[in-house]
Formats: structure tokens, C-alpha cells, sequence
């Protein structure tokens, strides 16, 4: 059985005062939930803070971004190390913002991901399609490339390891979701991608989110569908009640 995963993706959002008054008000919220896994993805400036404040919680700490080398002349890089000596236990990997803001390939994405599960990170690793992609009919060649960029060369321990977000960039910050049997549809293609590289038992261990847009209304519809086991949120994971609300779904 995958335990579901709902992970926060802060983005360039919080200092440090406003990540504690987050907390504060959102611990108290989900605790007891342990049908499913909370993680808040954060910005580096607050790791610290935010892995003191859930010591001793059911809430796991992420980062949003993490670099390929362990060490070096990489001026605003940030190794895995650094991460996990604040107990890191996830890391987002190629974002669409990384990918479209930031210039990230699915070669560097490969690597990053390579170098977090040597390092012991978990990856949530995002694909996703553009609107033009997907209304030319291109959103399942968009997953393949983006997936077997990745996957192609892990052993089926690694893969299993990794959590995938498919985010169809439309939806993201948009208010527009995918209709959850359009997600659910991706997702299981996704999931018969992991299948046939490696096999079927590999494929059923993998943890698949959908992230665009997930709200408080429309998560229960998303979780229901068989392939989709946690979602990716941004906006609304900023707020401590709209996110509890999401991580608390089955209430
Ligand atoms: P959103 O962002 O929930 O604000 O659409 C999701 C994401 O980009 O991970």
C-alpha cells in the first residue's frame, strides 16, 4: 500500500517570523493525522527554524531545490550536506519554474536526482505539460521524455524510493485543475512509463502526486482516484487552515 503524500511547496514565499506563525497555528491542526505523509517544502533561509519548531511532530521537512556536487565553486548552490544537517528529508527537483525561470534540462534534473539519492534525499521530482503541449496532444510524449530522462539508469530500489509530481503547468497558480480524471489518467500513464522500464511491482511502489492548483474543494476528488497518492500544493499550503483542511482530506 502507497501512503499518501501531501507536501507544501512554499516557493519564494516566508521569513522566518511568518514560517513560525504558520507553524503555530498549523501543528495543532494535523496532529494525530497519520494516515498520511505532511511535508513542507521551504525556502533555505528557513530550514532551521522550521525543522526546531516540528522536532517532535508529524511533519517532515523539504527543500525546494538542491544542487549535483557535494562541494565547491558553485556560487548560490546548495549541496545535499547542507540539507540534511538540518533533517531534510525531501527535495523538490525539477519545478516547472525551475525548468522554465531557471533554464533547468532534463540532463541537469537527472543528475540532481542521481546525486539527492546517493546523498540519501528523497526526490519529488516534477513533469508536467504546457497548455499548448497539452492541447496539441503532446502531454503524455511530454511525461515519457521528462520520466525516462530520469529513470533510465536507477536500479528499481531507487526508483521506488522517488516521489513524482505531475503538474501540468496550466494549472499551476492558475485556479485552473485538472479535472481529476484527466490527472488520474496522466498519472496511471505515468505509472505503466515506470512499468515498463522497470516492472510492475516497482511501478506500484512509486508515490505519484498531482499538483496545479489543489485547494481544500477539490482535494478529496483528487485523492479518490486510484493512481493519485498525494498532491503538490502551493498557494493554498500558505495558509495554515487551507492546508490543514488539505492534509486532513479523509475528515
Ligand atoms: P499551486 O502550485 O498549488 O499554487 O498551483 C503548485 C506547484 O507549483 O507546486
Amino acid at each position: 500500500m502507497r501512503k499518501p503524500i501531501i507536501a507544501a511547496n512554499w516557493k519564494m514565499h516566508k521569513t522566518v517570523k511568518e514560517a513560525n506563525d504558520f507553524l503555530q497555528e498549523f501543528i495543532p491542526l494535523v496532529e494525530g493525522n497519520n494516515d498520511v505523509d505532511i511535508v513542507l517544502c521551504v525556502p533555505f533561509t528557513v530550514l532551521d527554524a522550521v525543522s526546531k519548531k516540528i522536532a517532535d511532530t508529524n511533519i517532515t521537512l523539504g527543500a525546494q531545490n538542491v544542487y549535483c556536487q557535494d562541494k565547491g565553486a558553485f556560487t548560490g548552490e546548495v549541496a545535499p550536506q547542507m540539507l540534511l544537517e538540518f533533517g531534510t528529508k525531501y527535495v523538490i527537483i525539477g519545478h516547472s519554474e525551475r525548468r522554465a525561470v531557471f533554464g533547468e534540462t532534463d540532463e541537469l534534473i537527472k543528475e540532481k536526482v542521481n546525486k539527492a539519492l546517493q546523498s540519501g534525499l528523497i526526490p519529488i521530482l516534477c513533469v508536467g505539460e504546457t497548455l499548448e503541449e497539452r492541447e496539441k496532444g503532446f502531454t503524455e510524449a511530454k511525461c515519457r521524455k521528462q520520466i525516462e530522462a530520469v529513470f533510465h539508469g536507477l536500479t528499481k530500489d531507487q526508483a521506488a524510493q522517488i516521489v513524482i509530481a505531475y503538474e501540468p503547468i496550466w494549472a499551476i497558480g492558475t485556479g485552473k485543475t485538472a479535472s481529476s480524471s484527466d490527472a488520474e489518467q496522466t498519472i496511471s500513464y505515468i505509472r505503466s512509463l515506470l512499468s515498463g522500464i522497470f516492472d510492475e511491482d516497482t511501478a506500484l511502489k512509486v508515490r505519484i502526486q498531482y499538483g496545479g492548483s489543489v485547494k481544500p474543494e477539490n482535494v478529496q476528488d483528487l485523492m479518490a482516484q486510484p493512481n493519485i497518492d498525494g498532491a503538490l500544493v502551493g498557494g493554498a499550503s500558505l495558509d495554515p487552515q487551507s492546508f490543514a483542511k488539505i492534509v486532513n482530506y479523509k475528515e
